[in-house]
C-alpha cells in the first residue's frame, strides 16, 4: 500500500475531527474521501503531509511511519491545496519553473511544454500572466507542476470544486491517466457524481467517521445513486440536529 491510515484520531482546537478511521490506497489507484463540510477531508490531507499531528493511529507512506521519516514522505507527495497559489503576476510557464525551483527540481522549456499538453492548456495563453486565467486553466498548471515533479503519489484537495463541467471531466480524465500510469491518487471532494466517474475506491466520511466504502468493480464506474443515498441518509449520523447536517 501507498498510503495508509489507521485507526487515526485527530484534534484540532480541542474538537475531535477524525475518530479513528481508516483506509489505504495502492499504487495506481484513485481513492476519494468523500464527505460534507467539515467533515474532515482536508484535515486528513494535511495529517499525510506532517502538517497536523494525530493524537493516535498510524499513518504510512510506502509502508513506512510518516512520524519515522516525513523528509522522505513528503519528497513522494505533491499536494494540490483547495485553491492553487500561484502568482498572477507570472504566466504558466513561469509559475511552473519558479515552483518546480523551489521544490529543487528544473525543467527543460520542452518538458514544461509537455506538461501543458498532457494537462491539454490552450498553447496561446501559456505566454499571458495569469490573472486572466480561468479556475479550470490554473488548477491545469497545477497539475502539469505536480506532473512535473514527477511524484509518485498525488493529494488533490476538491480539485474541481469552482470548475465548469466540461472542466470537471477535462480534470478526471487527467487524474484516471496519471493514475493508469502508476500515480497512487488521494483526492477529497464533496461530489459524489464525481468521484465516482474518476475513483476507484470512495470512502464516506461523516463527521471524522469513515462511515462507508465503496469500491469500482471489473472496470465498471461506482454506482452514483448507491452512494448519493448513503451521502444523504443521515441514519449513521447519530445525536445531530438536522440543522447542522451541512451536507
Ligand atoms: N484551522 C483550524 N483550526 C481549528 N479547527 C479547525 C481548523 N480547520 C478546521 N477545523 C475543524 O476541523 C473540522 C474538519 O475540518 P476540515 O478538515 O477542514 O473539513 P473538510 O475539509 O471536510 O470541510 C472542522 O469542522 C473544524 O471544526
Ligand atoms: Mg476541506
Amino acid at each position: 500500500m501507498k498510503l495508509q491510515a489507521d485507526s487515526l484520531y485527530l484534534k484540532r482546537a480541542n474538537k475531535e475531527v477524525l475518530r479513528g478511521i481508516s483506509f489505504s490506497v495502492a499504487k495506481g489507484e484513485v481513492y476519494a474521501l468523500l464527505g460534507g463540510n467539515g467533515a474532515g477531508k482536508s484535515s486528513t490531507l494535511l495529517c499525510f503531509l506532517g502538517f497536523l499531528q494525530p493524537t493516535s493511529g498510524h499513518l504510512r507512506v510506502d509502508q513506512k511511519e510518516l512520524s519515522e521519516d516525513l523528509v522522505t514522505a513528503r519528497k513522494k507527495i505533491a499536494y494540490l491545496p483547495e485553491s492553487a497559489s500561484l502568482y498572477e503576476h507570472l504566466n504558466a510557464t513561469e509559475n511552473i519553473r519558479y515552483f518546480l525551483e523551489l521544490a529543487g527540481k528544473q525543467a527543460q522549456a520542452c518538458a514544461i511544454d509537455a506538461a501543458l499538453d498532457q494537462v491539454s492548456l490552450a498553447t496561446s495563453a501559456r505566454q499571458q500572466t495569469l490573472r486572466n486565467y480561468s479556475k479550470g486553466m490554473r488548477q491545469k498548471v497545477a497539475i502539469a507542476l505536480a506532473i512535473l515533479r514527477d511524484t509518485e503519489i498525488l493529494l488533490l484537495d476538491e480539485p474541481t470544486s469552482g470548475l465548469d463541467p466540461s472542466a470537471i471531466d477535462e480534470f478526471h480524465t487527467i487524474v484516471r491517466n496519471l493514475a493508469d500510469r502508476g500515480k497512487t491518487i488521494l483526492m477529497v471532494s464533496h461530489d459524489v457524481y464525481g468521484a465516482c466517474q474518476v475513483a476507484d475506491k470512495i470512502g464516506l466520511l461523516r463527521d471524522g467517521v469513515l462511515v462507508g466504502e465503496f469500491s469500482s468493480a471489473d472496470g465498471q464506474s461506482i454506482d452514483t445513486e448507491l452512494v448519493h443515498q448513503a451521502f444523504s441518509n443521515p441514519q449513521q449520523q447519530l445525536s445531530r440536529s438536522p440543522t447542522d447536517r451541512k451536507q
